[in-house]
């Protein structure tokens, strides 16, 4: 094995250079590589340094095998199409696995795996899994390098797509590298896509495996990935680390690790406000995160899109950071008249997944424009018409691309403390029942709603789309931990704010319906208008409706002006349908059980009381 680092010339430096300086942090990192290297056998041990030159070696390298496709740099410098094999375009549940010692602490939302047991399958299909390959050695921190609130990983990978990928959402390379010499811990997370190479064999254009594995053992805070190349399943800082490894972390440490959005918006006074929001997969975070306000003199900053890292502060605030240093995001849908600030953003430096490809060697998905160009090359490589009678894209085509390249983020995004949240929005896909934006009315009644969050399911992971599910907090796919004992986490990191600086928590839904199947409210942009209403009840400028689910706006406070909707529309957005509600808490009441009595008894009297409002009040 040569083991070498390769440096931002492309010449190679022998690896010893570091523990010449005399930092022995790295031994424990060498020794490790040097087993995943005996147990994986690779033909080549890479040690990334993060630097353009390697990105560009390595995007050059791929498109030479076929793995890549260069698009036109006219229209999109230095860009990348990369096409998976159809069954491996998401995230994959029935595979990922919680392997906690007790079966108790992955809970009933979660698969759990005897983490002995799992061992053994893990070292079995790892055993030559890269035999044919190189091994490449990718050091990140999640959140800004050296910052109070980041954390280190490792991942090895067999796959420059993931390296490459990386690259762009995280930190990563030599800066992280020198931090883990001077003794910073991290975390162990190994990826390989099982498809080792023949001497002489020909590789194909996206090697993965059928048998899949997504595993994470919580306790010794290590991620085993095997099968995939998929970003949910192989970038592993991101849903597997930044989640589920850190929700862990955060349980035991007195934080939180949440699937959420992170905006700064300032209203037409100047005044800011910190907004923080939990959709389930595919349901608006990266489009909020991005939005462009449609009433004038309010500004929105980006600050993340996926995920936020929130820790309370000495101060009673809720302070939070977005650990990534990228998007991922989904392409469908986005386009100029949703998402501006995600198209703008897209200009260049971006890796494409599963979009379809124009004539003219740049990309095109379904919503980036309102008419499809004539031909296209589908996400499958296949010629593709308007007629063709199939998406173009994969509905699940990602988009990956460095934060850096928003025009709209936040100019202080990567502050090492973070910022202080004033809001914190739950939401999910909902055609019925759940009305434009409720507050509730204290912590624990929003906790009650963020464990509660339905919504209808999306390509976002397999499973039948529009099917109703529960997904609390959002966390459904990414808890590490029993769910349950993460509404008992929150309910005291709640304990721990001052009441009158703790973020106010909001339901939201984009999406309710009327009977005619339309959705009853227009959306991106236009959510501007519910985030005005949220300041205005933060700077107590409104008061607002209690109702038996919680308080909501008086329909004229919220600025309608220069908006089409219909009264009728909106009197149908805001009803609250007791009957329907009631149902809800009976449903409610059957998901509880599944947790036992690990249900905090706050939820449960929060249920208990919900329902008396509905029937009594
Ligand atoms: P992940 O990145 O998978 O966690 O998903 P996400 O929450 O970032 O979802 P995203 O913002 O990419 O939105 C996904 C889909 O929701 C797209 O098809 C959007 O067009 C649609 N969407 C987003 N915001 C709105 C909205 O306000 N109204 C409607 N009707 N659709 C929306
Ligand atoms: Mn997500
Ligand atoms: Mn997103």
């Amino acid at each position: 094995i040569n083991e070498s680092e390769t440096t931002e010339d492309g010449s190679t430096v022998n690896f010893t250079s570091y523990q010449r300086e005399g930092l022995s942090g790295l031994d424990e990192l060498r020794t490790w590589v040097a087993e995943v290297a005996e147990l994986t056998q690779p033909d080549d041990v890479v040690w990334c340094d993060g630097s353009r030159g390697e990105f560009d070696r390595l995007t050059k390298q791929m498109v030479a095998e076929g793995k890549l496709i260069k698009l036109n740099p006219e229209w999109r410098p230095n860009s990348y199409l990369a096409r998976s094999t159809p069954s491996d375009v998401a995230r994959v549940e029935a595979r990922t696995f919680i392997a906690s010692e007790a079966e108790e602490d992955a809970g009933p939302t979660n698969n759990w795996a005897e983490p002995t047991e799992m061992r053994e399958t893990l070292n079995s299909v790892f055993t030559g899994s890269m035999r044919g390959r190189t091994m490449y050695v990718v050091p990140f921190s999640m959140g800004p390098v050296g910052g109070p609130l980041s954390q280190l990983g490792v991942q090895v990978t067999d796959s420059a797509y993931a390296v490459v990928s990386m690259n762009i959402m995280t930190r990563m390379g030599d800066e992280v590298l020198n931090l883990i010499a001077n003794g910073a811990s991290w975390i162990k997370a190994y990826h390989s896509v099982g498809a080792p190479l023949q001497p002489g064999e020909q590789d194909v254009e996206w090697p993965c495996n059928d048998e899949k594995y997504i595993v994470q053992f919580p306790e010794s805070r290590e991620i085993w990935s095997y099968g995939s190349g998929y970003g949910g399943n192989a970038l592993l800082g991101k849903k597997c680390f930044a989640l589920r490894i850190a929700s862990v972390m955060a349980r035991d440490e007195g934080w939180l690790a949440e699937h959420m959005l992170l905006i700064r918006v300032t209203d037409p006074n100047g005044r800011a406000y910190h907004v923080a929001a939990a959709f389930p997969s595919a349901c608006g975070k990266t489009n909020l995160a991005m939005l462009r306000p449609t009433i004038p003199g309010w500004k929105v900053e980006t600050i993340g899109d996926d995920i936020a890292w929130l820790r309370p502060g000495d101060d009673g605030r809720l302070w939070a950071i977005n650990p990534e240093a990228g998007f991922f995001g989904v392409a469908p849908g986005t386009g100029d008249s949703t998402n501006v600030t995600a198209v703008e953003t897209l200009w260049g430096n971006t890796i494409f997944t599963n979009v379809a490809l124009r004539d003219d060697g740049d990309v095109w998905w379904e919503g980036l424009t309102d008419t499809p160009p004539d031909h296209l090359i589908d996400w499958e490589g296949n010629d593709w018409t308007p007629d063709s009678g199939r998406p173009a894209a994969h509905p699940n085509s990602r988009f990956t691309v460095a934060a850096a390249q928003c025009p709209q983020m936040a100019p202080d995004w990567e502050a090492d403390g973070g910022v202080p949240l004033d809001a914190i929005l739950f939401g999910g896909r909902r055609a019925t029942n759940v009305p434009l934006v409720v507050e509730a009315s204290d912590w624990s009644h929003g906790v009650f709603m963020g464990a509660t969050i339905s919504s209808e399911r999306t390509a976002a992971a397999e499973g039948t789309v529009g099917e109703l599910r529960r997904d609390p907090f959002a966390m459904r796919p990414f808890c590490g931990y029993n769910m349950a004992d993460h509404w008992s986490h929150w309910l005291s990191i709640g304990s721990k704010l001052r009441f009158d600086r703790a973020p106010r928590i909001y339901q939201v839904n984009w999406f309710r319906k009327g009977d005619d199947g339309r959705f009853l409210w227009p959306g991106f942009g236009e959510n501007s208008r519910v985030l005005d209403w949220i300041a205005a009840r933060l700077s107590g400028k409104v008061s607002a409706e209690t109702t038996p689910i919680g308080r909501l706006p008086q329909l004229d406070d919220i600025n309608l002006s220069g908006l089409d909707v219909t009264r009728d529309d909106l009197e149908e957005l805001f009803s609250v349908n007791r009957e329907g509600w009631l149902e809800e808490a009976d449903l409610t009441e059957e998901f509880f059980q599944m947790f036992g009595a690990k249900v905090p008894a706050a939820l449960r009297a929060e249920l208990e009381a919900l329902r008396y409002r509905l029937t009594k009040e």
